[in-house]
């Protein structure tokens, strides 16, 4: 917490991801096309023909174009939404990595070099020279990928650097390799989406079959690369992970498995537009198939970035920027004592250290209507149980005098109402919102935290002891400290979910 706040109405996660997803979609087609270019230029050259090497030099404009003016735009975009969004996480990354940076950017600064000389060369290069700097431009694509991998691994799995804080055990991370290869299959198939639609547009029918096909080639192989690594890379993911992520993350864990799916259409559609019709190629059957592919790819990084919560860098800081090796102190001193800048209003600042880079109050995941008609005591324990919660949060490390403040900071702005009148509920459907709002976070019925077969025996009279005693049933459980009609509402709906009903 070195570093002022970014209060920015947008979500956090969704300004990244804007700019993120159409950096690594555009360095990734660079790196692909880059490979598609040169080798498909080669083997023109070597058949001797002027269609092939015209379609590879149209197709050389996009590549190249979009590498110089949108790789570069959007990198240095990154770099700067990483610096105002997560100040803290990239200064971990370029204390330790500050030399791979730096040779990422020269081998980034010769890869741009060499798709300008190449996209001008046509004319101007000997063959044999035109397609060495087709080579270049290639490989310093990848190395530039290469780099990157290790630090963008990194994040997801630290590794011994965790011990020893290495540079190389933290850049060879346990999932380097298997994200190299995906990426390196990425790229491939990427190349080969592009250059199909590229190819859908051909007037020549037998020109357009070879073409077609070729590039279909590319994309199958590129697929096939990605879905071995795909094993490979979950493999990878340490157990403890992917077993957080499986309990307390419905949604990226159901991707996963729609991932797969989507991989097996795009390789149906590539067999079936690309092998077996391929003269019949549709534009449209060109967008699809490139659209499904960018998805499948935009799914990847956003479940890789999921399953990484609750932290920013696994293991060591979580993703409001507070450190793990830091717990002890910041709950011995406080958060606000760690705060290196602060506004003078202490509940909005804890709020914005603690829960503001995943949450707004009425805006961006909204915490207004989780928090409607309940009381103060309610949220204050919240705020304390966050790291309990379905979600994966990152727990709250701050005093109980400052779960206070943010209760106080949010209780604030919340509808006063009961739960009842807000809703326009009462008896079971009342028990059931309540349950939803003041156990459901913690507790979801035959899910995370689920606890149904608990309320099997109890009769009415035992629920309420339960709930006179909520707040010693678990570490971090709060009271129940709704009215006298939610609990008797609540009840009734304990009763049913302990029959094995409502679920
Ligand atoms: C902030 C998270 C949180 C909230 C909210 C919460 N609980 Fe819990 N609860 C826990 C934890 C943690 C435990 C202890 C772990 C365990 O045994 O599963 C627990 C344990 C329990 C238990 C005893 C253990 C068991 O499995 O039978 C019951 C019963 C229970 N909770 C009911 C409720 C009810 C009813 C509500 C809503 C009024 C509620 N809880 C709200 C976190 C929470
Ligand atoms: C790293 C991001 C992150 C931080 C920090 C964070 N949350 Fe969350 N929170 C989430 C996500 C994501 C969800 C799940 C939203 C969903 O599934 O709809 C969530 C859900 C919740 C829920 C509802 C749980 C449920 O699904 O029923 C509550 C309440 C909540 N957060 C409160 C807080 C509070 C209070 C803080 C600060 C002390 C906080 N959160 C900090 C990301 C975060």
């Amino acid at each position: 917490m070195n570093y002022p706040f970014w209060d920015v109405e947008m979500g956090y996660g969704i300004l990244m991801a804007l700019i993120a997803v159409v950096h690594v979609f555009v360095s990734h087609f660079a790196i692909g096309g880059g490979l598609y270019l040169v080798v498909t230029e080669q083997s023109a050259r070597k058949h001797d023909d002027a269609r092939w090497l015209g379609f590879v030099r149209r197709l050389s404009k996009f590549f190249v174009l979009t590498t110089v003016v949108f790789g570069a735009l959007t990198g240095v975009g990154i770099w700067f939404i990483i610096g105002l969004l997560d100040p803290a996480a990239t200064e971990v990354l370029i204390h330790n990595f500050v030399w791979a940076w730096a040779t990422e950017w020269c081998f980034f600064i010769v890869e741009i070099l060499a798709a300008l000389l190449y996209y001008n060369g046509w004319d101007r290069m000997s063959a044999r020279n035109h397609m060495m700097v087709g080579w270049i431009y290639f490989i310093a694509a990848w190395l530039s990928l290469a780099v990157i991998d290790g630090i963008i691994a990194f994040m997801l799995t630290p590794g011994g650097w965790l011990e020893s804080g290495s540079f190389w055990a933290g850049f060879f991370n346990p999932t380097y390799w298997s994200s190299l290869v995906l990426r390196t299959g990425i790229c491939i198939m990427l190349a080969g989406l592009y250059a199909l639609m590229a190819a859908s547009r051909e007037k020549d029918a037998s020109f357009k079959a070879s073409l077609v096909r070729h590039s279909a080639g590319w994309g199958l192989v590129g697929l096939a690369v990605v879905a071995a690594s795909m094993f490979w890379f979950l493999a990878d993911i340490p157990a403890t992970v992917m077993d957080t992520a499986a309990k307390a993350m419905p949604i990226p864990m159901a991707a996963l498995g729609l991932m797969w799916q989507l991989a097996l259409v795009l390789g149906a559609m590539l067999v079936l537009f690309g092998l077996v019709l391929p003269k019949a190629y549709h534009p449209l059957v060109g967008v699809a198939v490139m659209v499904l592919g960018l998805v499948w790819f935009g799914s990847y990084e956003w479940f890789r970035e999921s399953i990484r919560k609750p932290y920013v860098i696994s293991g060591y800081m979580y993703a409001n920027a507070t450190e793990v090796g830091k717990a002890e102190a910041y709950q011995a001193d406080g958060l606000l004592a760690h705060m290196a800048y602060r506004t003078g209003d202490d509940g909005d600042d804890l709020f914005r250290h603690a829960c503001r880079s995943c949450h707004t109050i009425n805006g961006y995941n909204a915490l207004k209507p989780l928090f409607d008609g309940m009381d103060r005591d309610y949220i204050d324990g919240a705020v304390m149980g966050t790291g309990k919660m379905l979600g994966n949060m990152p727990p709250f490390l701050g005093t109980k005098a400052e779960a206070g403040l943010i209760a106080d900071h949010i209780y604030k702005q919340v509808d006063h109402r009961p739960v009842a009148e807000i809703h326009g509920l009462s008896g079971a459907a009342l028990g059931r919102k309540v349950y939803e709002l003041r156990c459901g976070s913690c507790h979801v019925p035959g899910g995370h935290g689920s606890n149904t077969e608990s309320y099997a025996d109890m009769e009415p009279g035992d629920l309420g002891d339960m709930l006179d005693m909520a707040a010693d049933l678990g570490d971090r459980m709060p009271a129940f400290t709704g009215t006298s009609e939610e609990r008797q509402a609540l009840i009734e709906y304990l009763q049913i979910l302990g029959k094995g009903g409502a679920q």
